[in-house]
């Protein structure tokens, strides 16, 4: 039997909630299709940062770097930056491991209520390594009335267009359509250089059709129309901001899965529900894991199984129509651990 091995970080609030239901249920389909797993836990955290003043230790990317994948609750908590939880845990994972896809599907499930009536299926593909959240820049004159802070954007050759190739693959596995988030008509000198790469790709991807919008126009597109979509590309701020609110669109953020992923598998990819730790509602067992169980499902896919994947995805799918059974975020009165148990018995 094949045993992934797998770095478990539940993080703050509801992560520590919604990370145990998606590891049952991955295991749950595992066990159906001949795999396991092996659960290496580690309690990297806003409450390691109170403790011992990190998120993690400092040899804390080497040690993950050995396992075939990362599972990750979620981390925040009130009282700590979030700039100290970002830039001292997700972010060095994600660029030490070159996990430069940030992969969020949204679908509308049958039976749930939406903002919108159409079919919602489609992936938001971000950059995640470079783009506006650069580490470059600075403050000045702290304190003083011409105090100002400078922060370069970084888009690189290499950089976007192994994103834009990994989209246009996508795309042709999928719908077989593209649509490039752009800005070209106010960022006039990386969001030009974008759109020259989306078409330089796109020559080498003749079996796509693709188009291109503005952000702001394409917000917009996004709630009143989100059933035209089927891969929308962008870099890493307007990836960040669509997935956000295309969740939104399909009924919940807690629904919204993400996986990070190194396509070349150098190096392990990491998985997270894109919520955060939702310190207003953790610690009651009410926290919605459709996000941490899609998830689950990803990472499922990403190491060989994509029937194991498909089933997780169809249990949620199952259960939501059905209807009898759903967190309060939907609408329902079911826990955590009911609407778990209701996705394993389906499975
Ligand atoms: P959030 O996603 O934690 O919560 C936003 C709202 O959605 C809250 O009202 C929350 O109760 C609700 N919500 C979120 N997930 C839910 C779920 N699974 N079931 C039911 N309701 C859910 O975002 P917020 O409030 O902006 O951030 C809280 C903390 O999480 C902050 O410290 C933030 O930095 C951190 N955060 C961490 C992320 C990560 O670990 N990747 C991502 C986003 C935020
Ligand atoms: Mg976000």
């Amino acid at each position: 039997m094949t045993t992934h091995d797998i770095a478990v970080i539940p993080g703050d609030g509801i992560g520590l909630e919604v990370t145990p239901a998606a590891l049952q249920v991955a295991q749950a389909a595992g066990r159906r299709h001949g795999f396991g797993f092996g659960f290496t836990e580690y309690d990297w955290s806003c409450e390691r940062y109170r403790r011992e003043g990190a998120m993690m230790p400092p040899d804390g990317l080497e040690r993950l770097s050995g396992h075939d994948a990362i599972f990750l609750g979620a981390v925040g908590a009130p009282g700590v930056p979030d700039h100290v939880s970002l830039w001292g845990l997700l972010i060095p994972i994600r660029r030490a491991f070159r996990q430069y896809v940030n992969l969020r599907p949204v679908r509308l499930f049958e039976g749930l209520d939406s903002p919108v009536r159409s079919r919602i299926d489609l992936v938001v593909v971000r950059e995640n390594t470079e783009g506006e959240y650069s580490e470059i820049g600075g403050r000045m004159s702290r304190g003083f009335p011409e105090e100002m802070a400078v922060q370069e954007s970084v888009f690189t050759r290499a950089g976007v267009t192994r994103v834009l190739d990994y989209a246009f693959g996508l795309a042709a596995r999928r719908g077989g359509h593209l649509t490039s988030a752009t800005k070209s008509n106010g960022i006039v000198h990386t969001m030009p250089f974008w759109d020259e790469l989306v078409r330089e790709r796109a020559a080498e991807h003749p079996e796509v059709r693709w188009d291109q919008e503005h952000i702001d126009a394409l917000c917009a597109k996004l709630v009143l129309d989100p059933g035209r979509f089927d891969v929308i590309v962008g870099s890493n701020l307007f990836g960040d901001i669509l997935s956000d609110l295309a969740a939104a669109v399909a009924g919940s953020i807690g629904i919204a899965p993400s996986g990070n992923l190194n396509p070349e598998r150098e190096f392990p990819s990491m998985f997270e529900p894109v919520h955060g730790s939702a310190p207003d509602i953790a610690g009651r067992g009410v926290a919605n894991p459709i996000g941490a169980i899609w998830s689950a499902a990803l990472m499922v896919e990403h190491l060989g199984h994509p029937q194991a994947a498909e089933e997780i995805v169809a249990a949620i799918a199952a259960v939501l129509a059905k209807g009898d059974v759903r967190t309060r975020d939907l609408g329902g009165t079911a826990g955590t651990e009911e609407f778990t148990q209701a996705v394993l018995s389906h499975l």
